[in-house]
């Protein structure tokens, strides 16, 4: 539902746009088997922004890769959008941000946002798709068309990346600790984007972190997981309302928020 202003209306309705049920993976390894995740549900409501959160190795990446179909469930299933992520890929039903941009050196920015557009069959796939200089625009990159990667901050390229993501106009966004190598300033000021980005497209975000005030400030709902095997500990409804600016972490409620995402992390 769009709202007066351009904005779209992010509430949760209908079908989940992931949704995930008794997902094990387990990897063998030299010295055993790993158990990456265990017996883990969840199910990501349309329009949700929806945080994995959790120390190092609880299997967060591992829950991203296999919604996006880069590796498969040792058991359980995993629906996007009701189909199985392989089927959702070949729609370009969701799109990944990783840590690093992975931009292409020798193409411009423009370039490298056209990218998917010029590989497999694009247009058979998907009907709509959003003009990359709109995206570059969206993301605050206007006028950096035709920089190449090597002339953009770290944030910057990260900015380049979430556009290249954007393209194929994804019913859901993946992103693996997207902001993970930037100076805090640089943090701040992409989530503040994403947040407008998010409210302006619709999109259903899947987002892993490890920082606690990033989770809480961004996410209508935190997963909090715990590692070895990893598993989901609790699911935290954030009751902080949309739009965001960087002073609600300032707020005694932000603290209070923080304070319990930190206790339960604390505890095994
Ligand atoms: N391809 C693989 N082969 C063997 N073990 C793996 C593989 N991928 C991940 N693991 C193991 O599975 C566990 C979960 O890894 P994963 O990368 O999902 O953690 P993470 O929560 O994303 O950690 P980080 O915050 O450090 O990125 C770890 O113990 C890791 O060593
Ligand atoms: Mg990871």
């Amino acid at each position: 539902m769009v709202l007066p202003g351009g904005l779209v209306d992010n509430k949760s309705t209908g079908q989940a746009a992931v949704e995930v049920e008794g997902l094990s993976v387990r990897f063998a390894t030299e010295g055993g088997t790993v158990n990456a995740l265990q017996q883990v549900s969840l199910k990501v409501a349309k329009g949700d922004f929806v945080s994995l959160l959790g120390p190092s190795g609880c299997g967060k990446s591992t829950l991203l890769r296999v919604v996006a179909d880069l590796l498969q469930p040792s058991e359980g299933q995993v629906k996007v959008l009701g189909d199985l992520p392989a089927v959702a890929r070949v729609r370009r039903e969701f799109g990944f941000v990783f840590q690093e941009a992975s931009l292409l050196p020798w193409r411009s920015a423009l370039e490298n946002v056209r990218l998917p557009m010029e590989v497999g069959k694009f247009s058979k796939h998907r009907a709509t798709s959003r003009k990359p200089e709109e995206l570059l625009e969206l993301v605050g990159l206007s006028g950096f068309e035709k920089a190449y990667p090597r002339q953009l901050s770290g944030g910057m390229r990260q900015r380049v990346a979430i556009a290249r993501a954007l393209v194929a106009n994804p019913t859901v966004l993946l992103m693996d600790e997207p902001f993970g190598a930037l100076d805090e300033i640089q943090r701040d000021r992409l989530n503040v984007e994403l947040l407008k980005i998010w409210q302006k497209t619709g999109i259903t975000i899947l987002f892993v972190t490890h920082s606690i005030a990033e989770a809480a400030f961004l996410s209508s709902r935190v997963v909090v997981m715990s590692p070895r095997p990893g598993r989901i500990k609790e699911v935290i409804d954030v009751p902080l309302p949309y739009p965001r600016n960087l002073e609600l972490k300032d707020e005694p409620r932000f603290g209070q928020l923080t304070g319990r995402l930190r206790q339960l992390l604390a505890h095994e």
